[in-house]
């Protein structure tokens, strides 16, 4: 049987350089890595089904993308194979509405939400009717608990109940969240709006500007003046209610200083460099990921 330390399975070609840089800081420290691509699934199924093939760790970016994978994915419980992030995990991490209730009873501080069943189990108004959207700021924020990705599945900008209607109807499958609609103060001449990343039990922060989506990193100066102690804690209790290995969140802070929690948990984070896109991650953080998961992927040899 051949065995390596960790498969990567992907398909978006902007995964491309980041997992090239994943193969040459893991070969350069001694690991050992073996990719899987749409092209080679088959193979790959086949391979490890007969024992001729093994790995210690995969970290799958590719069934959430391509039916392709799924095999693999579903053999990888059979085999125990250690998989980043565990599948049974992500499924209930990435829904807002399903966090929503945890992260206030860990007392995260999140904006004023309110959560609506899906249209498709909760036909009539009754509900919204119920809670009133008097007491909401407006406008204010209409966005799905399950489904990502912004567009027109998100409503920045809703005053009535009407709105509301709209959204729910969009997807009507989906719950949605009411949310009060934060502005984020001006902090080093930047809005004080942050993705913060949990790679492997380390906190990492950069500035990511929601308009733009450009990530900017904060350096020794700023990082000496702005208190992460509440953001800090905020990340590690949302490791602890997720249990994923990776994962990235957003936070603003507003003019009163009050920090919150603004998009709860993002898996598979956008690894794109910035020294190449206009809105990639800073390079030296993506580094960061990859010397994590070296140190993890480490821990999790079988011999
Ligand atoms: N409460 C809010 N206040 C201000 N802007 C928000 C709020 N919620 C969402 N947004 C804006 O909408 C974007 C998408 O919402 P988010 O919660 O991040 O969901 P997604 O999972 O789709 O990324 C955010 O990046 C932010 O720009
Ligand atoms: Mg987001």
């Amino acid at each position: 049987m051949k065995k390596y330390n960790l498969a990567i399975a992907y398909k978006w070609i902007y995964d491309t350089d980041f997992v090239s840089l994943i193969e040459n800081i893991f070969h350069k420290n001694g690991l050992s890595t073996y990719i899987i691509h749409k092209n080679n699934t088959k193979e790959v199924y086949g391979l490890l089904k007969s024992n001729e093939l093994f790995f210690d760790v995969i970290l799958d970016r590719g069934s959430d993308e391509d039916e392709d994978f799924e095999p693999i994915a579903q053999l990888t419980k059979e085999l125990q194979i250690k998989v980043i992030n565990d599948y049974h995990l992500t499924d209930l991490a990435l829904d807002k509405s399903v966090l929503q209730p945890k992260l206030e009873k860990e007392n995260i501080l999140v904006p004023k939400t309110i959560v609506l069943p899906p249209l498709d189990e909760e036909p009539d108004d009754f509900e919204i009717d119920k809670i009133s959207l008097k007491s909401f700021t407006k406008p204010f924020i209409i966005k799905p608990g399950y489904y990502s990705g912004g567009g027109e599945s998100i409503n920045l900008n809703a005053f009535t109940i009407e709105d509301v209607k709209k959204q729910r109807a969009f997807l009507n499958d989906d719950t949605f969240l009411i949310q009060e609609k934060i502005y984020p103060k001006q902090i080093f001449g930047r809005r004080a709006w942050f993705r913060c990343f949990w790679f492997f039990g380390k906190i990492v922060h950069t500035f990511w500007d929601d308009t733009t989506h450009e990530y900017t990193e904060i350096s020794g100066y700023e990082k000496d003046n702005i208190d992460f102690t509440f953001i800090g804690e905020s990340m590690k209790k949302l490791a602890g209610i997720s249990k994923l290995d990776y994962f990235s969140s957003e936070f603003a802070i507003n003019k009163n200083d009050e920090i919150y929690l603004i998009d709860y948990i993002n898996d598979q984070c956008d690894m794109r460099f910035k020294s190449k896109h206009f809105d990639g991650v800073p390079d030296r953080i993506v580094e960061e990921f990859i010397f994590a998961m070296f140190e993890f992927v480490k821990k999790n040899i079988k011999n």
